[in-house]
C-alpha cells in the first residue's frame, strides 16, 4: 500500500520501505533500526493515519509529540481523549498546539527530537478555499517544519506522508509507477477533475520539501500512500466508542 520515493535520501527502496511498513504503522524491528528508542514528533496527531501511528509508537516505547490543530473558538474544549487515554499517553505523549497557517508554531514540538513524521494536509476535497490559499498554507507549513527539523540539530530522519495523486497523473503512459513517476500538473488539470485540487496541492508540497531536503542535507523520505482506509483507533480493544 505505501511506496516510497528515495531520491533524496541515501536508502534503497526498501530502505524506506523499513520505516512506515505496509500498513502504514511503524513496527518494532524498523523503528529501533530507523530511530532508535527517543522522542519523535507527529504532525497532524488528530488524523486517521498519525493516531494509528501515534499508538503504534507508544506501544514501541517512544515519546511522542503530537501536533494538534485548535479550532478557532474551542481552544482546550478539543476532545483528543481518544489520544490522550492510550496506554502510556500519561507518561509519553505530549500534545504541542501548531497550525500550517503559522510554520514556526511546530518549532516547539520539534526541538530535541530525532524523528518527524510530517502528516498534517490541509484537506480541501470540496474546493471551499483558493487553491492557492491551500497550496500556500501546505507547501510553506511543510517548508516551516522542515526549516525547524534542520534547526533542531537533533532531528535525524523526516518521513513526509505524500499521496498517490503525486504519481498518478503523469500524462504519460506508463505500466509501472516507480519514484521516476510524477504528476504533470498541467495534464491534471486538463482532466478537468471536478471539486479536487489535492493532487495540485500535493505535488507541489512533495516536490518543495525533495528540493529543500536536497539543498540542505536533510534526510527526508516521502511515502506515497494509495488509500489508507480501516478502523479509527477508538475501536481498540477496551476502548468506548459509541455513547
Ligand atoms: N488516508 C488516505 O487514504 C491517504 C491517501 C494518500 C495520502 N494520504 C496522506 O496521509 C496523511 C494522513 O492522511 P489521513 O487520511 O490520516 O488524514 P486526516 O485524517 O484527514 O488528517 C489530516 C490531519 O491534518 C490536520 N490538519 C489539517 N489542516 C491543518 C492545518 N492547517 N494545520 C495543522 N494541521 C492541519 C488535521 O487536523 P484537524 O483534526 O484539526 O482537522 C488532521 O490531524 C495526509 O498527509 C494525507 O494527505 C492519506
Amino acid at each position: 500500500m505505501f511506496n516510497a520515493r528515495p531520491e533524496s535520501s541515501n536508502e534503497t527502496m526498501e530502505g524506506c520501505k523499513g520505516v512506515l511498513e505496509p500498513e502504514g504503522i511503524a513496527t518494532k524491528r524498523s523503528m529501533e533500526v530507523t530511530l532508535g528508542k527517543g522522542v519523535v514528533c507527529v504532525t497532524g496527531g488528530t488524523g486517521f493515519v498519525a493516531s494509528w501511528l501515534i499508538t503504534r509508537l507508544l506501544e514501541q516505547g517512544y515519546t511522542v509529540r503530537a501536533t494538534v490543530r485548535s479550532y478557532p473558538g474551542s481552544e482546550g474544549n478539543r476532545d483528543i481523549s481518544y489520544l490522550t487515554d492510550l496506554p502510556e499517553a500519561k507518561e509519553k505523549l505530549e500534545i504541542f498546539n501548531a497550525d500550517l497557517d503559522k510554520p514556526e508554531s511546530f518549532n516547539e514540538a520539534i526541538k530535541g527530537c530525532t524523528g518527524v513524521f510530517h502528516l498534517a494536509h490541509p484537506a480541501n476535497y470540496t474546493n471551499k478555499e483558493p487553491e492557492e490559499t491551500v497550496i500556500k498554507r501546505s507547501v510553506e507549513g511543510t517548508l516551516g517544519i522542515l526549516k525547524a527539523c534542520l534547526n533542531s540539530k537533533t532531528v535525524k530522519r523526516v518521513v513526509y506522508t505524500s499521496s498517490i495523486s503525486t504519481v498518478l497523473y503523469s500524462g504519460k503512459d506508463q505500466q509501472v509507477l516507480d519514484e521516476s513517476a510524477w504528476t504533470d500538473i498541467d495534464y491534471f488539470r486538463s482532466l478537468n477533475a471536478v471539486g479536487n485540487s489535492s493532487p495540485i496541492v500535493k505535488t507541489k508540497t512533495e516536490r518543495a520539501a525533495l528540493e529543500f531536503a536536497e539543498l540542505h542535507g536533510l534526510d527526508l523520505v516521502t511515502l506515497i500512500p494509495s488509500l489508507a482506509t480501516g478502523i479509527t483507533i477508538d475501536f481498540l480493544p477496551g476502548r468506548i466508542w459509541y455513547t
